[in-house]
């Protein structure tokens, strides 16, 4: 499990966090993102067209792009993501029995955790890549600094009320090997069909991030 979703994340560092509303839009939004260097990206399963949109961009994206649903809470939609075409799972938060799917699944599990607790439910169980959500009120970069020392091999991928600006402060911390976010699919560029603009914030967000 480590070893795998560690993969995904290396592949980041940026993953936007898409919620698709209308099912004719996933393709276009998911291309425009991958034209501007996107290659890891999480569609949520926060609205039905969620599932719908993994099954098609799975057939439809390349192969080194990587293709992961997120917000999922109980083993039942895991296994529908995994069917679904996904390569990866992120959760909001943990449960036990997540955790338990996670360990033997066939699409590696990024369990979401927002105190050390939390962190270290995982960790016996042998996870050492976390989504820290929502990163911003859970305590932002103060957070992720202060649990790099007893847990230095614990890397994590920030999501939550991170913005471009933010993006790269995080990317800068040792322990952080990825973000996440929606800013890279802003509602007024996706409600308007804009993909270049799409393609061009996603650009922008990986330069400012690399410099
Ligand atoms: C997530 O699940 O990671 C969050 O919904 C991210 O949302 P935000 O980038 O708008 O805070």
């Amino acid at each position: 499990q480590r070893q795998r979703i560690a993969s995904v994340l290396d592949a980041g560092p940026l993953i936007p966090v898409i919620t698709i509303e209308r099912e004719e839009q996933a393709l276009p939004l998911a291309e425009a993102l991958v034209a501007g260097g996107i290659r890891v990206l999480e569609i949520t399963l926060r609205t039905p067209q969620g599932l719908k949109a993994i099954e098609q961009l799975a057939r439809r994206l390349p192969d080194d792009v990587l293709l992961g649903a997120g917000t999922v809470t109980d083993p039942a939609s895991y296994r529908a993501a995994e069917n679904a075409g996904a390569r990866f799972v992120v959760s909001p938060g943990i449960t036990p029995r997540l955790l338990d799917y996670g360990l033997t699944a066939h699409a590696p599990l990024l369990p979401g955790i927002a105190t050390v607790s939390e962190l270290m439910l995982g960790y016996e169980q042998g996870y050492l890549g976390f989504k820290f959500f929502p990163a911003a009120v859970a305590g932002g970069i103060a957070a992720l600094q202060a649990m790099a020392s007893p847990f230095p091999r614990v890397s994590f991928c920030p999501t939550g009320g991170i913005r471009q600006d933010t993006a790269r402060e995080y990317l800068a911390l040792p322990n952080v090997v990825a973000v996440g976010g929606t800013w890279l699919t802003p509602a007024t560029l996706v409600s308007q069909g804009d993909w270049p603009g799409i393609t061009a914030l996603a650009r922008e967000s990986l330069v400012s991030c690399s410099r």
